[in-house]
């Protein structure tokens, strides 16, 4: 079978890394990188962590406004389909990337199969929402990570060609995680000791593009008082210079470049587990958790 894979940011290069290998044990793969993520650190990085195939095409898309990103993706998606004619169409995950495959695919009445089907946070707001629901409704295959998202597939009417398959992101980790032990040195170079940091992650733009929100994080972080590490993603930088936060960051965190795979694994595996929830410290973004 001719199978064409759809990636183009972080998340998805992580999720294609255990089934490129097991996919080309029998079938043929071409590889589609759609330039979502395109600094080395956003993207080569983790191709070349988790030997992941050179890409077949990369579209170069590259960053802007949602409807121009994906319309860029959509043009160029659809001659590679006119070209390679495969017989299924693989997408992961929620990005735009990922609506981008399923919608082009499904247009030319190619089949799709999903991995990560099936999950909601049921905010509509959020950009990834939005494509997790349309990408779902347009496959033929959804392979879900867990019963909850079977359930929520249901609940939507969406019964056929549905497979509880597990995490694909736990099998990255499974398969990464001694590598990530082994080679991984941000703490040493850093000079920390294990345990007695944490890592904070802050991109999502319900999180970076609101000044109250961004300052509610902020203030919270310097209320810790042991050290943070976050390796900050270019959206995240963007908005906390664009608001005047960052030399008040700089002071008290630990800022540094985005991180690959194995260094944020190794990072998280170590990091302290247990610290009083900071006053102020919002959980209200919580993730991809089901109303009762
Ligand atoms: C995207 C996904 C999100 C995923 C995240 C992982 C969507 C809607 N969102 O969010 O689900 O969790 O990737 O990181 O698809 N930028 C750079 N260099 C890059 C890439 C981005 O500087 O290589 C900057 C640009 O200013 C860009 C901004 O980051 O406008 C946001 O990038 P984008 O890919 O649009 O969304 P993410 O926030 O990364």
């Amino acid at each position: 079978m001719k199978i064409l894979s759809i990636i183009g940011a972080r998340p998805q290069f992580i999720k294609c890394a255990p089934l490129f290998r097991a996919i080309r044990k029998e079938h043929e793969e071409i590889l589609v990188h759609t330039g979502q993520h395109y600094d080395p650190e956003m993207s080569y990085i983790f191709f070349n962590e988790l030997q992941i195939p050179e890409p077949d095409y990369n579209l170069g898309v590259g960053s802007s406004i949602h409807g121009e990103q994906t319309g860029k993706m959509l043009i160029e998606i659809e001659k590679i389909f006119l070209k390679e004619k495969p017989d299924l169409v693989l997408v992961y995950g929620d990005t735009n990337s990922t609506l981008a495959g399923a919608l082009t695919a499904s247009k030319l009445h190619l089949k799709v199969a999903h991995v990560e089907a099936g999950l909601r946070s049921y905010d509509r707001t959020m950009p990834e929402e939005i494509n997790r629901v349309l990408t779902d409704h347009v496959s033929d295959l959804l392979f879900c990570p867990t019963e909850t998202a079977v359930l929520n597939l249901k609940k939507e009417g969406i019964t056929r060609g549905v497979y509880n398959v597990g995490d694909v992101m736990l099998d990255s980790l499974k398969y990464n995680i001694k590598v990530a032990e082994r080679k991984a040195t941000t703490l040493e170079d850093m000079g920390l000791s294990s345990k007695e940091y944490l890592v904070a992650t802050v991109h999502r733009a319900s999180n970076t593009d609101s000044l109250k929100n961004l300052s509610s994080i902020v203030n919270a972080f310097c209320d810790v008082d042991i050290p943070i590490i976050f390796p900050v993603h270019p959206r995240t930088e963007k908005y906390l210079k664009h608001y005047g936060l960052w030399d008040k960051l700089c002071e008290k965190v630990k800022v540094i470049p985005p991180l690959g795979y194995l260094e944020m694994l190794k990072l998280m595996l170590t990091q302290r587990r247990s610290l009083r929830t900071p006053e102020g410290f919002r959980r209200k973004h919580t993730y991809l958790r089901c109303p009762a």
